[in-house]
């Protein structure tokens, strides 16, 4: 196993590069499967969860093979519509392949997702709404096997609720080459599904309302190959804003270049500032200014263009080197607190209650051997460790490499004591003499 060795107390200072969204590539991928022949998708980064889905697209059928800084799929045979349990489990985007392969073949047989490493997160919107589009769904020894009549489904009305990212996908890919007519109510309208859909427009796919609460779908007999390139990654930025923030050297700007700001939402933007830190954004680059002194801000996650779920564990740890007390909410997922054990570990003043995390900021944050839990969590104790006195060692940082490319080398380059070391997780530590 590999783990991340990073001393604290250097200051981030420099340009750090944003990578290509996980979360929009991960559809994008999907999409090709709709069209017969070769797409060509720009800007995909290179991690372990793009490695494992183009895995679920070659058990489909597919070709998927690296092409400069994207991928090539070609989707001419889809010949086995299954997903199986071994790669769904380890990452739950593969139940994409649910409305993927019903809209390609007419039929799937996808493996349900199961846990989660932060407690339920459940498909039933998915199900639901591949009902409402006319699919017959049974339940096989933990596979969900759908078909739709006559080889395609008539479309139909699907009212989410909760709104879903997975969900409205999934639908998406579903209702695209249905018989008739479809209607996504309280439809998700995160950047990475807006980017999705103009995907599904450029194969000949024919969406309104897409980037608003409701989206109609006519539905075509079959897209076509595109060639299309994907955005970059609102997650990292965020994360690497926080860096900024707690690590870089105050009124000495940090640089990030080949962003989105606007793929952030007004929340995220709007806590950030009122912490002290500043941003000024010129096209694709985002300089970020580090304060004196971090005001801290209570947080309440909510769907785009809410504060991220996805940014609420490193959030916790620029609250950690605030002066004063804040709150951390998470409404998208009540229990999403695996890094709270493993901060605290670390010297962070932290109490959960409920959805909701109060930091008590100001303690000095100390080195210590820390585990990840899941990719937000992980990189929650990268940033920690970032602002501690002495060494930190994060472990099982295969979470880590799900969705942050090369993190190592672009904070050393930045000025971080970080490297990426081989260990043995059951080796017994050593008798002393
Ligand atoms: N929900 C249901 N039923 C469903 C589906 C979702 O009740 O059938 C609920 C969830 O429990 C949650 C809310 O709806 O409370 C929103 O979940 P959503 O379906 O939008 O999440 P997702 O599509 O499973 C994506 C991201 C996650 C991110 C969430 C929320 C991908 C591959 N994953 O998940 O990203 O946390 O949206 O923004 O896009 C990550 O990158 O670390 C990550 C976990």
């Amino acid at each position: 196993m590999e783990k991340l060795v990073i001393t604290g107390g250097n200051a981030l200072r420099g340009t750090l590069p944003i990578s290509a969204s996980k979360n929009a590539a991960l559809p994008l991928m999907a999409a090709a499967i709709l069209g017969p022949g070769t797409c060509r998708l720009g800007r995909i980064p290179q991690l372990r969860d793009i490695t494992t889905f183009s895995h679920v697209l070659r058990i489909a059928g597919a070709e998927v093979s690296r092409e400069g800084d994207g991928l090539l799929i070609d989707a001419s045979r889809i010949n086995f519509p299954e997903a199986p349990y071994e790669l769904v489990k380890k990452m739950r985007a593969s139940f994409y392949m649910l409305g993927a392969l019903l809209g390609r073949c007419g039929r799937a047989r996808v493996s349900l997702p199961g846990g989660c490493a932060w407690g339920p997160r459940p498909v039933n919107l998915h199900i639901d709404g591949m009902k409402a589009l006319g699919a017959t769904i049974d339940l096989e020894e933990g596979y969900v096997v759908a078909s739709a009549p006559n080889g395609r489904l008539h479309g139909g009305t699907i009212v989410l609720q909760p709104s879903s990212v997975g969900a409205t996908v999934n639908l998406l890919l579903a209702a695209s080459t249905a018989r008739g007519g479809s209607r996504i109510e309280n439809a998700a309208i995160e950047p990475d599904v807006v980017v999705f859909c103009e995907m599904l427009q450029a194969m000949g796919a024919r969406l309104h309302g897409t980037g608003t609460r409701t989206i109609e779908i006519e539905g075509v007999p079959l897209l076509r190959p595109a060639t299309f390139a994907n955005c970059p990654d609102r997650i990292e930025l965020g994360t690497f804003m926080i860096a900024a923030a707690i690590a870089g050297i105050p009124e000495k700007p940090v640089t990030l270049t080949g962003a989105r700001a606007d793929h952030l939402g007004q929340d995220f933007m709007g806590a950030f500032l009122r912490t002290g830190a500043r941003f000024e954004i010129a096209d694709d680059k985002i300089l970020i200014i580090p304060p004196e002194v971090l005001t801290p801000v209570s947080i309440v996650t909510a769907i785009y263009p809410g504060f991220p779920t996805d940014l609420q564990a490193q959030w916790t740890v620029l609250l950690a080197c605030c002066e004063g007390t804040a709150t951390v909410t998470d409404q998208v997922y009540g229990d999403r607190f695996n890094h709270i054990p493993e901060l605290a570990r670390m010297g962070i003043e932290v109490r959960v209650n409920g959805n909701t995390v109060t930091v008590a900021g100001g303690t000095k944050l100390k080195g210590a051997r820390v585990m990840s839990t899941d990719l937000r969590a992980s990189v929650s104790l990268v940033l920690a460790a970032m602002v501690a006195e002495g060494t930190t060692h994060v472990g099982r940082i295969y979470h880590l490499d799900r969705g942050y490319e090369r993190l190592e080398d672009k904070l050393s380059t930045c000025g971080i004591d970080i490297r990426r070391e081989a260990y043995d997780e059951f080796a017994a530590p050593e008798v002393p003499a």
